[in-house]
């Protein structure tokens, strides 16, 4: 097994994987950011696809193609996404097909996209959590892997949840991923 990631933002998720003994062959990253440097310094290769536009024009297809490139370059058979703040188009899926893993700070179906913790927050739900699921087409859509309940305590705000939820993140995501490795290896 040959594990690409695809990362953005704090990497902190990528750096629970990195140092989780995974076979991780490559970090792609959409923009300049600190995951990038978590990457390095693990001795992992990492390359910048970056976006040329955040606006109406970004040509996603096209992107999603420079990144199908990027992880078939490093040979990649399980894409994990840590992060990754760029929606990817319909090759991917092609390419990989149940062969991308994400994990989404939520309970899934509830709270799908990119604001799963504020919203959370804002319906006043008790209890969230994780969900570790195969990504698809579909954002937030795929089957479910692994969940784990996180609570909402009463005085958090969006950024102490947050991080209560990552804990376990950065806990079950390299777990779940440890065990599609072994899964897959006592298949061959
Ligand atoms: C995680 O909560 C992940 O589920 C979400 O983005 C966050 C990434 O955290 N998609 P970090 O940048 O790795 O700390």
């Amino acid at each position: 097994m040959r594990i690409g990631i695809l990362a953005s933002g704090t990497g902190t998720i990528l750096q629970a994987l990195l140092d989780a003994d995974l076979p991780i062959v490559s970090v792609i990253v959409d923009r300049p950011c600190a995951a990038t440097e978590r990457a390095e310094r693990a001795g992992v290769p990492v390359e910048i696809v970056e976006r040329d536009s955040f606006g109406a024009d970004f040509d996603r297809l096209g992107y999603t193609h420079k990144v199908v490139d990027a992880l078939e370059r490093h040979d990649v058979d399980l894409v994990a996404m840590a992060g990754f703040g760029t929606i990817l188009d319909k090759p991917i899926h092609d390419r990989f097909p149940r062969q991308i893993v994400n994990t989404h700070p939520a309970l899934l179906p509830s709270f799908k996209g990119w604001h799963a913790v504020d919203d959370a927050l804002a319906a006043g739900v008790k209890i969230t959590g994780v969900t570790v699921h195969y990504a698809t087409l579909e954002v937030d859509d795929g089957p479910i892997i692994a969940q784990e309940a996180v609570p909402v305590l009463d005085d958090d705000t969006v950024e102490t949840l947050h991080e209560r939820i990552k804990t376990v993140e950065r806990r079950l995501y390299p777990e779940v991923l440890q065990r599609l490795v072994r899964d897959e290896s006592e298949k061959s």
